[in-house]
């Protein structure tokens, strides 16, 4: 099952950013500001060695993190949720997926895909604020896996039981954490009540 994120500070943000009255700019914001929520929580089980720093005062035992992340938006929409982890992981590597849904068949076609060779061995996070069907998302995961990543997780803002269903069916090893579990797709495959067009309203493109 995906992880919600239920915190009440995430949910306040989530009411605003599908409001179709909130604009690209404060969307673009938004989106930031939710993911870094919800990545604090997603990379809450990420391998740490041990290290001895020595403060002004004395040697203390401390914890870094121990494995190199690639974070992976899917083009175009992920890209909007970038930002928001590399806050949190500022030394991350950044690999890309270009996939698009084919408006007939709303099956995704890949056109683009650029990995750091760190993604065998190390933490992969794939990013993209909606998982719908899951057929993105599905593809996106079997790109790193071909390339040879076995630690992977998926961060979206919303997705729905069918998307999730479906990624867990084939990819069972990969964990997903979003802020919503919406109720449905409609028949345009676009989740209901989601927040429409991610892309679109990022990027100021649909009207
Ligand atoms: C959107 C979204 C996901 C995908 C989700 O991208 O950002 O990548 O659809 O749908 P799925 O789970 O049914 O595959 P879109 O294809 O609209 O491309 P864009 O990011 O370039 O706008
Ligand atoms: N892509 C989106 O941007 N939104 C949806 O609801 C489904 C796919």
């Amino acid at each position: 099952m995906a992880q919600l994120i239920e915190h009440p500070c995430v949910q306040h943000k989530l009411a605003i950013i599908r409001d179709e009255e909130t604009g690209h700019k404060r969307f673009r914001e938004l989106a930031t500001e939710i993911t870094q929520f919800i990545c604090y929580e997603a990379l809450k089980n990420l391998p740490t060695i041990e290290v001895k720093v020595t403060t002004p005062v004395a040697e203390a035992t401390c914890r870094k993190i121990d494995t190199k992340l690639v974070v992976v938006p899917i083009l175009r929409a992920g890209v909007g949720m970038l930002d928001g982890i590399l806050e949190l992981v500022p030394t991350a590597r950044v690999g890309f997926v270009g996939l698009y849904r084919d408006e007939e068949t709303k099956k995704p076609v890949t056109y683009y895909e650029r990995l750091p060779p760190q993604v065998r061995g190390g933490t992969c996070i794939v990013i993209d604020p909606m998982l719908a069907t899951g057929g993105s998302t599905s593809a996106a995961l079997d790109i790193l896996k071909n390339n040879g990543a076995s630690d992977i997780v998926v961060v979206c803002i919303v997705t729905c039981p069918e998307g999730v269903e479906f990624v867990e069916t084939r990819h069972p090893d990969v964990k997903i954490y979003a802020a919503a579990i919406d109720d449905r797709l409609n028949e345009k495959k676009y989740i209901v009540p989601g927040l429409g067009d991610a892309g679109d309203r990022l990027y100021g493109t649909s009207h």
